[in-house]
C-alpha cells in the first residue's frame, strides 16, 4: 500500500553525474573529503561516464582541473585545455546518448580561484567576467556539451553566453543556469577537488544564506536571459528554496547536491552512525520532495541501479 500511494518518484535518469578530470593525471587521484570520488584522467573519466550512462543516470557535469593556472584563467577557453579536451572525449564516446554538461566557470581555472576575473582593486570584475564567460561557453559548446552550466553567480551570465551561442549558430546549445548559488560553507570539499586556489570567499557574488526571496529574483532574471533549466544551490540546507523556485518557474529545476552534503553522510557512514545506502536515498527522495526535477549528486550512478 506504501507503493501505491508513495506520492515522489525517485528515477536514475533524475539524477546527474558530477564529474573532475585532471589535466596530465596518469591514475585517477582521490580526493580525501570525498571519499569514493576521484580526480579522473581523460581514460578513466571516458570508462565511468560510460558505466554512469549505463546505469541509467540522465546526465554528466564536468569539472576540469587544470595543471597550470593564470589571473584570467586562459586554460577555460584554450581548446586544448583540460575541460574542452575531456568534453570532446566524452561527446566521442558517448554521443547522444546522454546530456553532456560543462561548467561554464573561471575559478578552476584562474590562480587566484575566483569564478571571474579581478579589476585593479582585487575585486572580482563582473562585467569584464562576461567577455570571458561568452568564449568559454562558446568553447564548451564546440568541444561537445548539450548543456552549459554558468555557475559564477555574474550578473547577466545567462544572457551573454545564450547570445555568444546564437551568434556562433550553436542555437540547439542549452543553458542550465545556476540561478540562485548561495556563499555556503559545504563547498569545503569541492574546493580541494578541484585544488582551488582561494583564499576568502565569494560573498560578492554568491547569495547570503539568509536570504530567500532574493533567489527568486535571481531565479527571473536568470529565465528573461534565456535559461532553459534552473538550479538552485546547495540542496539540504535550502529545501524551502527549491520548493519555492519550484512553485513559480516556468522551466525545469535543479538542485545540486553539493561536497560537503555527500561528506556528512560518507563520514558517518564510515563511524557506522548512519545506514547508508537508506541516508542517501532519503536525501535524495526529500530533494525531490521538495520539487526539484532533476539532481547534480556524486551518487548518482551508484544509486541509479537501487531505484529499480
Ligand atoms: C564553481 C562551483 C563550485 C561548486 C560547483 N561549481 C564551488 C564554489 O562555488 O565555490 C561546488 C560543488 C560542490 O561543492 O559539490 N565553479
Amino acid at each position: 500500500m506504501r507503493r501505491l500511494v508513495g506520492e515522489t518518484t525517485l528515477r536514475p535518469r533524475q539524477l546527474i553525474l558530477p564529474m573532475f578530470v585532471a589535466e596530465g593525471a596518469d591514475a585517477p587521484r582521490s580526493i580525501s573529503s570525498m571519499p569514493g570520488v576521484v580526480q579522473h584522467t581523460r581514460d578513466s573519466l571516458r570508462k565511468a561516464a560510460v558505466e554512469a550512462v549505463r546505469a541509467g543516470v540522465g546526465g554528466l557535469m564536468i569539472f576540469g582541473v587544470p595543471e597550470k593556472r593564470d589571473a584570467v584563467g586562459s586554460g577555460a577557453i584554450d581548446e586544448n585545455g583540460i575541460l574542452n579536451v575531456a568534453l570532446r572525449d566524452l561527446r566521442a564516446e558517448l554521443g547522444d546518448s546522454t546530456v553532456l554538461m560543462a561548467d561554464t566557470c573561471l575559478d578552476e581555472f584562474t590562480d587566484h580561484g575566483h569564478c571571474g576575473v579581478l579589476d585593479a582593486d582585487g575585486g572580482v570584475d563582473n562585467d569584464a567576467t562576461l567577455r570571458v564567460y561568452a568564449e568559454m561557453g562558446v568553447a564548451q559548446a564546440e568541444a561537445g556539451a548539450h548543456l552549459l552550466g554558468p555557475s559564477g553567480m555574474m550578473d547577466g551570465q545567462v544572457g551573454v553566453i545564450r547570445s555568444a551561442l546564437d551568434q556562433a549558430g550553436l542555437t540547439e546549445i542549452g543553458i542550465l543556469a545556476y540561478s540562485a548559488k548561495y556563499a555556503s560553507a559545504f563547498y569545503g570539499p569541492f574546493r580541494e577537488a578541484v585544488d582551488s586556489q582561494l583564499k576568502g570567499d565569494r560573498k560578492t557574488y554568491q547569495q547570503d544564506p539568509g536570504n530567500a526571496r532574493e533567489a527568486l529574483h535571481e531565479v527571473e532574471l536568470d529565465i528573461a536571459e534565456g535559461a532553459d533549466m534552473i538550479m538552485i544551490k546547495p540542496a539540504l540546507s535550502y529545501l524551502d528554496v527549491i520548493r519555492a523556485a519550484a512553485d513559480m518557474s516556468p522551466v525545469p529545476v535543479a538542485a545540486y547536491n553539493i561536497s560537503g552534503e555527500y561528506a556528512m553522510v560518507e563520514a558517518a557512514a564510515a563511524n557506522g552512525w548512519l545506514d547508508r545506502e537508506r541516508t542517501i536515498l532519503e536525501v535524495l527522495t526529500s530533494i525531490r520532495r521538495a520539487g526539484a526535477d532533476m539532481i547534480l549528486t556524486y551518487w548518482a550512478a551508484e544509486a541509479a541501479p537501487w531505484l529499480d
